[in-house]
């Protein structure tokens, strides 16, 4: 009896540590298999390494580094680990070094028997993964009934996601019962959108007739329209807005546009439900300037914008500090550039207007509807103005967009 109870324990014991001894193994490949995701590609490392072009050499001591702390098992995970470093072709942010780019034969056939001019179906998506191969178009520009689906905003609190906000959501999207820009703008076949900035580069350039020839005008926070149509035009397809950005006078809103709104913190979230629901704004402590207490807008006119944008363009594109997915110092990206990552996803050709400053003139307005000069910028808490800069050059320089005033 004694022996055999012993007998059972010792196997059990057994069986509980091969148990142990698996899981250890399987956790310490899943850590390794999770590390690579850029470097699919090693015939093109081994290239690299031949051509010892200037970019390689410059990097020998990282090499050296990376491969003594690693530690690396197998030839496998060698290769992996050398291809993380001399593919230097990308930059950190996965970004192709060289920004020159062309498309692939068959789109350049197919845009090339177009007419000049004419909206080029697929081409901002295909500009941009062929300088950012990890790319993936599919992100709907606003949340619909489904949001809970959106696994990559589903673990994040505002702004990067909607953690904690579910139950808000599900009230605001029952009524505002639509959830794409337009039955009209939603079945073309091809979208040209332009997003309109606030700065000061776009006073006195006459741009409004060439912004209005766009499909899907976008506007932010309380940029106004009348008095300034010459310069900055009078469509207005959807303004994306949080609600310190809102226009307080509610005569000032068009009467055409969309009301999209776009969430910096937990808090904004109740602020909209008040602004749908047309409900009495009581208090408005935890909000960094005064807010609009009404948007005159139904409902069935106001979004939610995808805060997808938000965590891409800041943790992907920009390479802002993760700060363990919590909003910090300089790791929010400002709404423009939200708005681009929003058209990169869902518009077939993307320009801009009004973005950049130019700080070599201090004297030219910040906004092109206010007096304050471009001197008064201060230097921004939560957000990384030249990082931000850094990539919407990248876009620019690479032709995924067009930037008709020049400021970027
Ligand atoms: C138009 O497409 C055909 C094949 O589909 C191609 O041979 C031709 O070169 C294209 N034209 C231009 C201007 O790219
Ligand atoms: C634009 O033109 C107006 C009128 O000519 C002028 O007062 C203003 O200073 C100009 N603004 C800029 C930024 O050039
Ligand atoms: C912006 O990013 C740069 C480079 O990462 C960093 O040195 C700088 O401190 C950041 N600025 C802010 C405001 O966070």
């Amino acid at each position: 009896m004694k022996v055999s109870h012993k007998l059972l324990f010792v196997l059990c014991l057994a069986v509980a540590l091969g148990y142990i001894f698996n899981l250890s193994k399987k956790l310490h490949l899943s850590v390794w298999g999770q590390k690579p995701q850029i470097e699919t590609e090693p015939t093109l490392i081994v290239l690299n390494v031949t051509q010892s072009t200037p970019e390689i050499r410059t990097e020998p001591t990282r090499i050296v580094l990376q491969k003594g702390a690693s530690t690396p098992e197998s030839e496998a995970d060698i290769a992996l680990t050398v291809g993380r470093i001399v593919g230097s072709e990308y930059d950190k942010q996965g970004f192709l070094q060289k920004l020159d780019v062309k498309l692939p034969v068959e789109l350049e056939y197919k845009y090339g028997n177009l007419t000049e001019g004419v909206c080029k179906p697929g081409y901002a998506a295909a500009m941009m993964t062929a300088i950012y191969p990890k790319f993936m178009k599919p992100a709907p520009m606003f949340l619909d009934r489904n949001f809970k689906r959106l696994a990559k905003v589903s673990k994040f609190l505002p702004p990067f996601g909607f953690k904690t906000q579910e139950r808000i959501i599900d009230i605001i999207l029952t009524i505002t019962k639509n959830y794409g820009l337009s039955p009209h703008l939603d079945s073309l076949p091809c979208k040209r959108c332009i997003i309109v900035g606030n700065g000061g580069i776009l006073a006195n350039k006459s741009m409004g007739s060439r912004i209005d020839a766009y499909d899907v005008v976008v506007r932010l926070n309380e940029a106004p329209v009348t008095g300034f149509s010459r310069d900055v035009g009078t469509k207005t397809t959807m303004r994306i807005t949080y609600p310190e950005g809102a226009m307080q006078k509610p005569d000032r809103y068009e009467t055409d546009s969309l009301f999209v709104f776009s969430a910096f913190k937990p808090l904004d979230f109740k602020w909209f439900k008040h602004m749908v629901f047309n409900e009495k704004l009581r208090g408005t402590e935890g909000f960094w300037k005064p807010v609009a207490r009404h948007v005159p807008r139904e409902p069935t006119e106001m979004r939610i914008l995808n805060p997808y944008f938000i965590q891409e363009a800041a943790f992907q594109f920009i390479g802002l500090p993760l700060n363990n997915g919590l909003m910090g110092k300089g790791n929010i990206p400002t709404l423009g550039t939200v708005a681009i990552t929003m058209a990169l996803h869902n518009c077939d050709e993307v320009a801009v207007a009004g973005f950049g400053y130019d700080m070599t003139k201090p004297y030219l307005p910040l906004h092109y509807y206010e007096k304050v000069k471009m001197s008064a910028i201060k230097e921004s808490w939560t957000h990384n103005i030249s990082k931000e800069k850094e990539f919407l050059h990248k876009l620019v320089k690479a032709k995924v967009i067009t930037d008709l005033t020049n400021g970027i």
